[in-house]
């Protein structure tokens, strides 16, 4: 053991202790640049204090952003609004986690120190050491002679909350009107049609075993384009109608052997979409919700609690499939069943 180190904890008789390796000792203490330099300290003061400069520059970057660029009806324009708030709130924790270790790295106190295991219960000694070493580490850091540094670490981190903060206090204005979930825009007659292309689904294109993504005819001219199709999304599915177990008020819900059925997940709400053509079930890759598409679409395994919704289709005079009706019961998770 090095007589320059310091020994911390409670004395250990190591007379006591079994030799079964000899004590390497701590290896020799190297002086870094920033000991031995006054320069190379001074560099290392200016990097870290403009990285926590950068860091308050990422979180004022995420909330210009956040305000500037606010998500729009496309898909692109909420693309880049989060793109951009992700990036500033990446600089911010990015920059201000660089900083910290820099610091700790190239300023503080290196000296190696030594720590025998001891018991668990501290003794009053023991805690008081302790206090005196978090005293020793605060003056270490020197902030008292480094004016600079301090105020721009307090003011990164007095700013980065906000990244968080501002968009949720944000939102509490929002919409949660949760009954607008209750409806979606399928109604009778309204036809199915191929998602994103829009392109009618005439029943007889679609082949035993295959899996069609769907969208209601006529998705792109209403208002929230958004919002209406992430609640009118179908998974429309064909198999051997002998492989279907349809209850008896159902049996006309389905139109040889193709079904169709929200692909919103009855747990939280993820969009089912991982169809085993061997086994019939649908896979919510979320938390592994399974859902037997032969048997009305039941929660094989999972944490949802009933099964994915059902929507009534038949075909119209030229053979393209169209829905009877809305789902038979509000779509998504179960809690929106408790606000009928
Ligand atoms: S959202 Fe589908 S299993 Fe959780």
């Amino acid at each position: 053991m090095s007589d320059e180190s310091t020994e911390v904890g409670l004395p250990v008789d190591r007379n006591r202790l079994p030799e079964r390796f000899e004590n390497p000792g701590l290896p020799e203490h190297h002086a870094r640049l920033t000991d031995t330099d006054p320069a190379a300290e001074k560099r290392a003061a200016r990097i870290i204090t403009g990285l926590f400069g950068l860091s308050a520059l990422g979180t004022i970057g995420a909330l210009v952003a956040y305000f500037a660029v606010p998500p729009g009806e496309t898909v692109a324009s909420i693309r880049l609004s989060t793109l951009l708030i992700g990036l500033g709130l990446a600089v911010a924790f990015g920059a201000a986690g660089i900083a910290a270790i820099h610091w700790s790295k190239a300023l503080m106190n290196d000296h190696e120190k030594v720590e025998y295991r001891h018991p668990q219960a501290s003794d009053r000694a023991t805690r008081e050491e302790a206090v005196a070493m978090l005293k020793e580490g605060a003056e270490d850091t020197n902030l008292s002679r480094r004016g600079a540094l301090k105020g721009a670490m307090i003011s990164a981190l007095a700013l980065a909350p906000l990244g968080f903060a501002v968009p949720l206090i944000g939102s509490v204005g929002g919409d949660w009107n949760v009954s607008k979930f209750r409806h979606t825009m399928w109604k009778q007659g309204l036809r199915l049609t191929h998602d994103p292309s829009g392109e009618p689904i005439k029943a007889s294109d679609v082949t035993v075993g295959s899996a069609v993504h769907v969208i209601p005819d006529g998705l792109s001219e209403v208002e929230d384009v958004l919002e209406e199709k992430a609640k009118a999304v179908v998974l429309l599915i064909r198999m051997d109608p002998r492989d279907l177990k349809e209850a008896d008020d159902r049996k006309d819900w389905s139109y040889q052997g193709i079904v169709a059925y929200s692909k919103i997940c009855t747990h939280v709400g993820c969009p089912v979409a991982l169809y085993e053509q061997q086994t019939h079930h649908l896979l919510c890759p979320c938390h592994q919700s399974t859902f037997d598409i032969a048997d009305g679409a039941k929660v094989v395994f999972g944490p949802a609690d009933r099964p994915l919704p059902q929507l009534p289709i038949t075909v119209d005079d030229e053979g393209y499939l169209v829905a009877q009706s809305d789902f038979h019961e509000p779509i998504g998770p179960s809690f929106w069943e408790r606000l009928k």
